[in-house]
């Protein structure tokens, strides 16, 4: 698996160290508003996993699974797969990406959210590409601003592989064209 890296871009103990911080920041901002964190499936799920364990607040948890994505290249196409669970009207919602990288997908489920009322909708991002933006998207909290390189792993995939490596490295280009 490891053969598929080219570099390491983020180590694990640099998005450690980043990822507690931001629940750090995230716990301050929201204390004593009951905020629901909802995971963006599959890609958010070792961040959110750890992101969850600095927030030290009450909160719940929820999480919706969408598409937009084939290969290394956007379809530019969201598809809702699964919605959420919990009702979301009045309540402060913290979408949790892996990565911001077009804005097409955050920018669709933040629409899909907003007509159901709730309280506030903000953006927690373990990465963000802006170099790569169409929509005019922002993250309110992003632990890492990285360079326009396809990356994997720490949940992130190539066609579902790579999730599991537990740093975030550049794919050689060769694997994907
Ligand atoms: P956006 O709609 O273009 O912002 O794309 C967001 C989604 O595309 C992310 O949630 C990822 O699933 C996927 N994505 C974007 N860039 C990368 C990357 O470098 N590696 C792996 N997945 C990516
Ligand atoms: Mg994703």
């Amino acid at each position: 698996m490891e053969s598929a890296i080219e570099r390491v871009l983020i180590s694990a103990d640099e998005i450690e160290a980043h990822v507690s911080e931001v629940g750090k920041k995230i716990s301050k901002k929201f204390a004593g508003k009951d905020p629901i964190f909802v995971g963006v499936l599959k890609g958010c799920f070792i961040f959110m996993a750890d992101l969850m364990r600095h927030v030290n607040i009450d909160c719940s948890m929820d999480f919706m699974a969408v598409s937009s994505y084939k290969g290394t290249t956007s379809t530019g196409a969201v598809k809702i797969n699964k919605d959420l669970n919990e009702d979301i009207e009045g309540r402060h919602v913290i979408l949790v990406e892996d990565i911001l990288d077009s804005g097409v997908t955050l920018h669709y489920l933040m629409n899909y959210l907003q007509v159901r009322n709730p309280a506030s909708i903000s953006i927690v991002t373990l990465m963000d590409k802006p170099a790569r933006r169409k929509a005019p998207v922002y993250a309110d909290w992003s632990c890492f601003e990285i360079p326009d390189a396809f990356v994997v792993g720490y949940g992130l995939d190539y066609n579902e592989r790579y999730r599991n490596l537990p740093y975030i490295g550049v794919l050689k280009p060769e694997i994907y064209t």
